[in-house]
């Protein structure tokens, strides 16, 4: 798909030919609205500086300058490189947010068009996007293939979708398996949404081994709970896919 050959990249394997996850899979410790969660705005970082400069540098080599860009799950940062930014600001590019917290979104400066929304857009046709991002968020979601599915049905045919996961999450809004299965299992897990979701080409990156040895900047500050890779940078992933139905 994309290119981005300094990367160790694995196929994903379809495992199960039906859905294999049940409901009890999808409940979270605490079950109130995700809305009252995300009252408040968390204006931290979620990954660590060397992750963020990682992560900056897969964007680089796989999102695309022209057309549209949806990044889910968004915040105040996307994490885009400057070749992004430029993009956007010569008028060849438009990103769209979405999120859970309007002044996060609003202090996104790379967002043509941040809004709070629970569900992915149904676009129009004319409107369908080139790429989407989610960072560190595909685990909240407690109904994944149809949000992918949805996605999907949003982006042309060839448009790619890249889901950015790391080591930590706010556990009591994780949804429970991801808090049960190990890192493999969590990968695979998310190539599974994405196969279910109709989505093709997958494959599992590896962006980031978490073995940095740049100095690390601020601890990763969101309240996010990190519960392995403890003492080197957070390690970072990709699972990501291409539509090809249009
Ligand atoms: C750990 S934050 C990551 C934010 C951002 N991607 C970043 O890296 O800074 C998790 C994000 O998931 C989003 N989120 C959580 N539950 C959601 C839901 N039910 N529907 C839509 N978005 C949700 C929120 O917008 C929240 O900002």
């Amino acid at each position: 798909m994309v290119s981005s050959t300094s990367y160790r990249v694995e196929p994903y394997t379809p495992r199960h030919t039906s859905w294999p996850y049940s409901p009890s899979d999808f409940t979270r410790q605490d079950s109130s609205p995700d809305t009252s969660f995300y009252t408040s705005p968390r204006f931290v970082t979620h990954i660590d500086d060397a992750a963020i400069v990682s992560l900056r540098e897969y964007y680089d080599s796989v999102l695309p300058r022209k057309g549209k860009i949806l990044d889910f799950c968004s915040s105040w940062v996307s994490h885009y490189p400057p070749s992004i930014e430029q993009a956007v600001q010569r008028g060849e590019l438009q990103v769209t947010g979405m999120g859970m917290n309007k002044a996060e979104l609003d202090a996104n400066a790379l967002l043509n068009n941040g809004h709070i929304a629970t569900s992915l857009p149904e676009t129009s046709p004319s409107a369908k996007l080139d790429a989407s991002t989610c960072v560190v968020s595909i685990d909240y979601l407690t109904s994944p293939v149809a949000a992918l599915t949805s996605l999907r049905t949003a982006t042309k045919s060839s448009g790619t979708v890249h889901l950015v996961i790391s080591n930590r999450c706010f556990p009591t809004k994780a949804m429970s398996r991801w808090l049960r299965v190990d890192e493999n299992e969590r990968l695979q897990m998310v190539g599974d949404y994405l196969h279910f979701a109709g989505w093709k080409g997958i494959e599992i990156v590896e962006v980031s081994d978490g073995k940095a040895t740049q100095e690390k900047g601020q601890e990763a500050s969101g309240g996010l709970f990190g519960w392995m890779g403890m003492g080197g940078s957070d390690p970072l992933w990709v699972v990501r896919a291409r539509n090809e139905i249009e």
